[in-house]
């Protein structure tokens, strides 16, 4: 199963996929987290891509694609892949087609998150993400039982460095310039399944269900 999660920053990309992974026994492959474990390392694409999101702006697109490519040759891709924030560009989604071509699979479902701007900025203010084990907390939809920790693995909790409201304005102008284009170039191959975001997270990942049938 290859499933691409595209949605605006907050609209629960990250919520979602890491709801599906058990179910669907396939890998969450987020761009986003790699970058953000680049740059805890201090690696040379670390530095250049914290350049990049402290801007809201796009990594890019040879870069990004560098990673993925290496990504996908892991063994745990063997049996498919959610991607979370990838492709963002329309060289990225033909870098896609061309590395699907290579591994002789092909995309199932495009899975868009359709959320308003107006909710967005309040959902992305109020996440707070775990050090260790990654679970996005939020501190009016899902608060964790003790400020400060993680529910799931009692790791300390963090707000990202580009949930600042400017940065979070220039995200989102961002992906409405650059990457919602992509919702016409895979509406051309089908496979689109626009889903309402607005909902509960369990109420989403319901229509996500529904949308992809597992
Ligand atoms: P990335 O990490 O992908 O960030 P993003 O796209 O801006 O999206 P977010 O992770 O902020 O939001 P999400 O949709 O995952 O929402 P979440 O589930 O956390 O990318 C960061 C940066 O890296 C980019 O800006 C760019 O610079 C670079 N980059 C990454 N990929 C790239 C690429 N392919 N090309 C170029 N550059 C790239 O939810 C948000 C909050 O809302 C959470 O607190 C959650 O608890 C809460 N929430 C979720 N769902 C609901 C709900 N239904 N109701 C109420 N609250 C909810
Ligand atoms: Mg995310």
């Amino acid at each position: 199963m290859n499933i691409i999660l595209i949605g605006p920053p907050g609209a629960g990309k990250g919520t979602q996929a890491k709801r599906m992974i058990d179910r669907l026994g396939v890998p969450q492959v987020s761009t986003g987290d790699m970058f953000r474990a680049a740059v805890k390392e201090g690696t040379p694409m670390g530095i250049k891509a914290k350049e990049c999101m402290d801007k809201g702006a796009l990594v890019p697109d040879d870069v990004v694609i560098g990673v993925v490519a290496e990504r996908f040759e892991k063994p745990d891709c063997k049996k498919g892949f959610i991607l979370d924030g990838f492709p963002r560009t329309l060289e990225q989604a033909k870098a896609l087609d061309g590395l699907l071509e290579k591994m002789e699979s092909s995309l199932d479902h495009v899975v868009v998150i359709e959320v308003p701007d107006d909710y967005l900025v309040e959902r992305l203010t109020g996440r707070r993400t775990c050090k260790g084990c990654g679970y996005m907390h939020h501190i009016a939809f899902d608060p964790p039982k003790t400020d400060g920790v993680c529910d799931k693995c009692g790791g300390e909790l963090y707000q990202r460095d580009d949930d600042q409201e400017t940065t979070i304005r220039q995200r989102l102008k961002t992906y409405h310039d650059q990457t919602s284009p992509l919702i016409d170039y895979y509406s051309k191959k089908s496979i689109v399944r626009m889903i309402d975001g607005t909902g509960s997270m369990e109420d989403v990942q319901g229509a996500v269900k529904d949308a992809i049938g597992a």
